[in-house]
């Protein structure tokens, strides 16, 4: 595809692999220093004058250092002249600080829109954000994929019967009705509560019926998993007769897995916006692939086609 450049930070150079793959393309070449005052370098290895160049780095961590360095990457590719530069952030970093719930913070998530932009972005391609808020952040043009489509069409070829959708808090009952819609399934809603900060969820009540039914629970993130496992525990509780979950993206923080590992839930299906390390792995858990719709989404842009039945 002449004109277009796709490149990686440190975060997941997989995904931006699979996506050249998908786009037939190599993956540019750039390379990243660390020196010993952990200032980071990064250098842009080959040519990208009038390039329309993309950059690829969901957030993952070290959260604030692949921030970073996507930064300097984006002012490297600007100052080496490409035409134009598009952040790719399957993960938006700080997605959860999206307003002004408590006095005197900062509503980080925007502060993100606005360093990418004072670092060159010309435009943002992101996938599921935390809310819809946050897309109102840029005043460059921002896209927002969803990887609601490819989670339902694996959970189409579990063959579900007597299953029922099932939202992990009512802030995702929107979401969720886009699953249970898709899918054909009835939508149940778990009224979750959090007090203040610390990241603990607990179930109140939940709206819907599950007695004798496979819960599909569905939700943006999945983070330390307090979440989805209470949920899960009510849900078995109040008569399910199994519990999976389909979750867009897998961050798997702190005692994630753990808890997985420990839990009734049978099955966890996430995507590859983020990268899985290793010891986070377990076979529970299926990924499936956002590159192909990245790619799709890239080529699109790069030939100023629509892009409005990837949003949907
Ligand atoms: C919350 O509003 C989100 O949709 C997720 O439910 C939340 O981020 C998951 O966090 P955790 O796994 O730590 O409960």
């Amino acid at each position: 595809m002449p004109g277009l450049k796709v490149f990686t930070g440190s975060a997941h150079p997989a995904l931006a692999q699979a996506i050249c793959d998908a786009l037939g393309l190599p993956l540019g070449r750039s390379t990243t220093r660390r020196f010993s005052n952990e200032n980071l370098k990064v250098k842009i290895e080959e040519n990208v004058r009038e390039e329309d160049v993309f950059v690829v780095q969901p957030s993952c961590p070290p959260v604030s250092e692949g921030l970073v360095e996507l930064l300097i990457m984006l002012d490297a590719l600007k100052s080496a002249s490409a035409r134009r530069v598009t952040a790719v952030l399957p993960y938006y970093p700080y997605a959860r600080s999206d307003k002004k719930d408590e006095p005197r913070i900062s509503i980080t998530a925007r502060l993100v829109a606005d360093l990418l932009e004072a670092a060159g972005a010309d435009r943002v391609l992101t996938m599921d954000l935390h809310s819809p808020q946050i897309q109102g952040f840029f005043r460059i043009p921002s896209d927002q994929l969803t990887a609601v489509p490819l989670l339902c069409n694996h959970l189409r070829t579990l063959g579900l019967r007597e299953a029922v959708v099932v939202a992990a808090d009512v802030g995702e009952a929107k979401d969720a009705g886009r699953f249970a819609k898709r899918l054909d399934l009835p939508l149940a809603i778990v009224d979750k509560r959090r007090s203040g900060d610390d990241e603990r969820a607990r179930v109140a009540h939940l709206v819907g019926d599950v007695a004798g039914r496979d819960c599909i629970i569905v939700d943006d993130e999945i983070a330390t998993g307090g979440t989805l496992f209470e949920a899960t525990d009510f849900l078995l509780g109040a008569g399910a007769r199994s519990v999976q979950a389909a979750i867009v993206h897998p961050v798997l923080s702190g005692p994630a897995t753990a808890r997985l590992r420990g839990s009734p839930l049978v099955r966890l299906t996430v995507t590859d916006t983020i990268p899985i390390p290793p010891e986070k792995q377990d076979p529970k858990i299926d990924v499936l692939s956002v590159a192909p719709v990245l790619a799709q989404a890239i080529t699109r842009i790069h030939d100023g086609a629509s892009l409005s039945d990837l949003f949907h």
